[in-house]
């Protein structure tokens, strides 16, 4: 049975160091990937509070909507489109410090200001991304690119 999330103090890094803990101890031994994904969407939410965050699927060419917490999102995203689409092209994170100035940003929530979307990587092809938005602008560094990429490295 999974046990209350114990919410991490400290800086960042140590906080991400103790949440990495403990969302690689809930998935241990459940390989359901709907699961995993709503559990660690709820950890994520939990710790840092952020506005939205949440997993798009890629299902014959497009991203349909996963386990998410926040405000009702926008359910298909293109190949290339959006920030996004971009990471599932690309095949590497993409962080956006302020969404007005990224081309072609889908806007699913007028609030959301700045983004980290990572994508999810099994035998070598995207299955998946983990996208994070922020209700204020330049909220992501490496600090959050290196840890959101070893939390979604724990979604086989
Ligand atoms: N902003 C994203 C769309 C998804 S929502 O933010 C949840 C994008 O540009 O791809």
């Amino acid at each position: 049975m999974a046990e209350d999330l114990k919410i991490a103090t400290g800086t960042k890094e140590e906080q991400y160091a103790l949440l990495y803990k403990q969302i690689e101890a809930l998935l241990q031994g459940e390989d359901d990937r709907i699961a995993n994904m709503a559990n660690t969407a709820a950890a994520l939410k939990e710790q840092f509070n952020f506005w939205w965050v949440g997993f798009y699927l890629v299902k014959q060419e497009q991203l349909v909507l996963g386990p998410f917490q926040g405000p009702v999102a926008c359910t298909r995203i293109g190949y290339g489109k959006g920030v996004c689409g971009a990471a599932w092209e690309r095949k590497e994170t993409v962080i956006v410090p302020d969404v007005e100035q990224f081309p072609g940003h889908i806007a699913c929530s007028s609030l959301s200001q700045s983004e980290i979307v990572v994508p999810i990587f099994h035998n070598q092809e995207c299955i998946a991304i983990l996208d994070v938005d922020s209700e204020h602008l330049d909220h992501f560094d490496e600090i959050d690119k290196q840890y959101l990429e070893r939390i979604c490295a724990l979604i086989k």
